[in-house]
């Protein structure tokens, strides 16, 4: 069957079962407004690929993930928007409190080690920042440390941009030009990340929904930090729920998950304790924020004073402020993943998110950046 690209998607049954193959396997809604794009993208892949309807459908169906047709498929579906040193609060989070703690904690250990994942990590940027902070922090004991650094993600070729480690200034548009100076070489096209980061980071493919995780061989578990940030809002809450206990199970105790600022996920998510520093929330393994210092209490309604190099945070659940002015979704919007309608599920959730911190918080959130010290007993969920 070809399929007439003049007329609207009307959800026929076969829409139907493409659309919903289609979260199954990636757990990615279309939304209503984003449906006739997809039946292009669809349209365009039967062509691309000498395939009918049926055809295409089978292959998604029963194909692996290096079947032309998912590729395509991922490729299209797919908003790969994102850059360097992403929402500025949880920089400033890790940067300042988070990754501090951790390292004077583990620092004077025999053989100190640090493990983190990007899960949903694109082209790379993510977890390329994260390589820079510690290598700032760390200094001249870098090399005492056994760091791993993961980043996965469902797109092919995302990943290979992540390989390859080459940017152009677009991904530089948060990042300090001597920062950017200091870590990247200029190439013909671009500026490509100097070996040292490189060598301390390694990108496989994963779905987060139809892979199975944590998992040892892959070095995805035990994982002290999670960012899994702008991801979720394209996904329906139910996967949601089931990606996030999978998530949970793949930290340490007291390890932690960063997720978007937009991803509007409940402060309830299961095996997992929403905590806070400032505006910066994230998630910590429920057992352990019972049981540590770092506890999930509601904060004192007292606001503290902002230290110096403490970036302001923004109002609790709203934008995370500096470049990231969209919420946390940066460009994404106007592509078939990232344009989350005004009404959508993920909207509904952020919206709720927003409100139950507000109730809690009051507009501005009472403890905001408090001094940069290490987090233990600062903490508060919602
Ligand atoms: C908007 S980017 C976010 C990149 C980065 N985490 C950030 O916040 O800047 C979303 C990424 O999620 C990936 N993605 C979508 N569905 C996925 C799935 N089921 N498993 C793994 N990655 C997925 C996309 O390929 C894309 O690279």
């Amino acid at each position: 069957m070809t399929i007439p690209t003049h007329t609207p998607l009307a959800d026929s049954p076969l829409d139907l079962l493409l659309l919903s193959i289609v979260t199954e396997r990636t757990g990615i809604v279309v939304p209503p407004h984003q449906k006739e794009r997809f039946r292009l993208l669809v349209a365009e892949g039967c062509r691309k690929l000498a395939t009918t309807l049926e055809g295409y459908i089978a292959a998604l169906t029963t194909s692996g993930r290096d079947h032309p047709v998912f590729r395509h498929l991922v490729e299209g579906i797919t908003i790969n928007e994102t850059y360097f040193f992403r929402d500025e609060t949880q920089i400033a989070f890790l940067r300042d409190v988070w990754l501090p703690h951790i390292i004077h904690r583990r620092g004077t250990g025999e053989q100190p080690t640090l493990q983190v994942w990007s899960a949903a990590s694109s082209s790379g940027e993510e977890l390329y920042t994260i390589a820079m902070l510690l290598h700032d922090l760390l200094g001249e004991t870098l090399n005492q440390w056994t760091l791993r650094l993961m980043g996965t993600d469902i797109d092919d070729d995302a990943l290979a941009k992540a390989q390859r480690g080459v940017y152009t200034n677009w991904s530089f548009r948060c990042t300090p030009e001597k920062d950017r100076d200091r870590h990247f070489q200029p190439v013909q096209d671009g500026f490509a990340v100097c070996p040292a980061l490189k060598a301390l980071t390694t990108f496989q493919h994963l779905n987060l929904v139809t892979d199975s995780f944590p998992v040892v061989t892959r070095d995805l578990w035990n994982c002290d930090l999670i960012l899994c940030r702008n991801v979720f809002i394209y996904f329906s809450q139910d996967v949601v729920r089931r990606v996030l206990a999978k998530l949970a199970e793949s930290l340490v105790p007291e390890g932690i998950l960063l997720l978007g600022a937009s991803d509007g996920v409940s402060d309830e998510a299961p095996g997992l304790a929403l905590c806070h520093h400032g505006n910066a929330f994230y998630f910590m393994r429920a057992e352990s924020a019972l049981h540590s210092p770092v506890s999930p209490k509601r904060p004192a309604r007292t606001v503290a004073p902002r230290p110096r190099g403490v970036p302001r945070a923004p109002a609790a659940g709203a934008s995370s402020g500096g470049c990231d002015r969209s919420g946390g979704r940066g460009n994404d919007r106007g592509h078939t993943q990232g344009a989350a309608p005004r009404h959508s599920p993920g909207r509904r959730r952020a919206r709720r998110f927003r409100h139950r911190m507000e109730r809690h918080y009051g507009r501005s959130c009472p403890c905001a950046a408090r001094s940069p010290e290490p987090p233990d007993g600062r903490h508060h969920s919602g």
